[in-house]
C-alpha cells in the first residue's frame, strides 16, 4: 500500500464508531442501535464464537493457500480479477486480520437479534467468525446462507459449522453463484456484505440483492471507509430510490430497504 493510501485510511479511523442517522428513524429504533453499539464495545466474549475459533485453530491447516477474488489494496477501482490471486496465509493471521473482530462481531450479534428474518444472507464467509456471531444472535430457526470464494477457507468454515443446521455455505465467486442464490431465495431479513471490498462491485451486489429483501430489511455493509471507492459506494448507495433510511456506524453502514 502506498504511503498516501495509508494516510487516507488512518484519517478515516477517527470516523469509526460514529453513529449518524438519516431522517425517518423512530426513537426506539435509534435507541436499540445505540444500545447495540454499547454492547459491542463493552460486552463480554461470546462463548459459541470462542468455540468456533478454537475448532478452526485445532484444524490441521496452519497455513492456507487462498484464492482471493477481493480488491487487493482497495486504493484503485478494481472489479476483481476473473482468475483470482493465489497467496499463502497463516490461519492465525486470517483470524486477526480478515475475520470480524470481537467488537464488530458483537455488533453483528445484536443486529441479528434485532433484524434477522427466516432467511438471511452473508457475502464473504471467510472462516465463519462473523457468521457465528450472526447465527448466535438469530432465532434458532432462522436460516443463514453465506458465500465464500476460496475453497480452502470455505472448508475450514464448513468444518466449524458442522453443528449448525441453520447454515448453508456456498463456495464460489459472488458474481458466479449469487444469481442462483437470488433465484432460489427471497425475503431476506438481514444481509451482510463483507467481501470483495471494491466500491463498484459492492454497489452492484447491493443493487442485485435489495429486490430479494423484505420491506424494512437491513442491508449491512462492512468497511465503508476501507478505501475511497468503498466510501464513494456508501455515499452513492444511500441515495438509491430503494433505500428508505440509513445509519452510518463508521466502519459499517446499514441501509433499510423500502
Ligand atoms: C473480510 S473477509 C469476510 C469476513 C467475515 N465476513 C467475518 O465477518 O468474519 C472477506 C471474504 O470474502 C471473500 N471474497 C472476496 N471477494 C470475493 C468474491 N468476489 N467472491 C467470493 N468471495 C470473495 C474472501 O475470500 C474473504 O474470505
Amino acid at each position: 500500500m502506498s504511503l498516501s493510501a495509508l494516510f487516507w485510511r488512518i484519517k478515516q479511523w477517527n470516523q469509526y464508531w460514529k453513529c449518524e442517522f438519516s431522517a425517518g428513524w423512530d426513537v426506539s429504533d435509534q435507541e436499540q442501535i445505540r444500545a447495540a453499539r454499547t454492547f459491542a464495545v463493552h460486552g463480554a466474549a461470546v462463548q459459541p464464537v470462542q468455540k468456533h475459533t478454537q475448532t478452526i485453530l485445532e484444524s490441521d491447516s496452519e497455513v492456507l493457500e487462498v484464492l482471493d477474488f477481493g480488491a487487493v489494496s482497495g486504493m484503485s477501482p478494481q472489479l476483481g480479477s476473473n482468475a483470482g490471486v493465489v497467496r499463502s496465509v497463516q490461519v492465525k493471521t486470517m483470524i486477526s486480520r480478515t475475520a470480524s473482530s470481537e467488537k464488530w462481531g458483537r455488533l453483528l450479534l445484536r443486529l441479528a437479534q434485532l433484524k434477522s428474518g427466516k432467511v438471511n444472507l452473508e457475502l464473504g464467509t471467510n472462516l465463519g467468525i462473523g457468521l457465528r456471531y450472526l447465527v448466535t444472535g438469530s432465532h434458532f430457526q432462522n436460516q443463514w446462507i453465506s458465500i465464500e470464494g476460496d475453497p480452502n477457507t470455505a472448508n475450514l468454515a464448513r468444518n466449524a459449522f458442522s453443528d449448525a443446521q441453520q447454515v448453508t455455505l456456498i463456495t464460489g465467486r459472488f458474481s458466479d453463484v449469487l444469481p442462483q442464490v437470488l433465484e432460489e431465495n427471497h425475503d431476506f431479513g438481514l444481509v451482510f456484505i463483507d467481501g470483495h471490498h471494491d466500491g463498484f462491485a459492492t454497489q452492484k451486489y447491493a443493487d442485485d440483492i435489495f429486490g430479494n429483501m423484505k420491506s424494512g430489511g437491513w442491508m449491512v455493509l462492512d468497511d465503508i471507509r476501507w478505501s475511497p471507492s468503498m466510501k464513494q459506494a456508501w455515499e452513492q448507495l444511500v441515495t438509491r430510490p430503494w433505500v428508505d433510511r440509513w445509519v452510518d456506524l463508521g466502519k459499517m453502514g446499514i441501509l433499510v430497504v423500502k
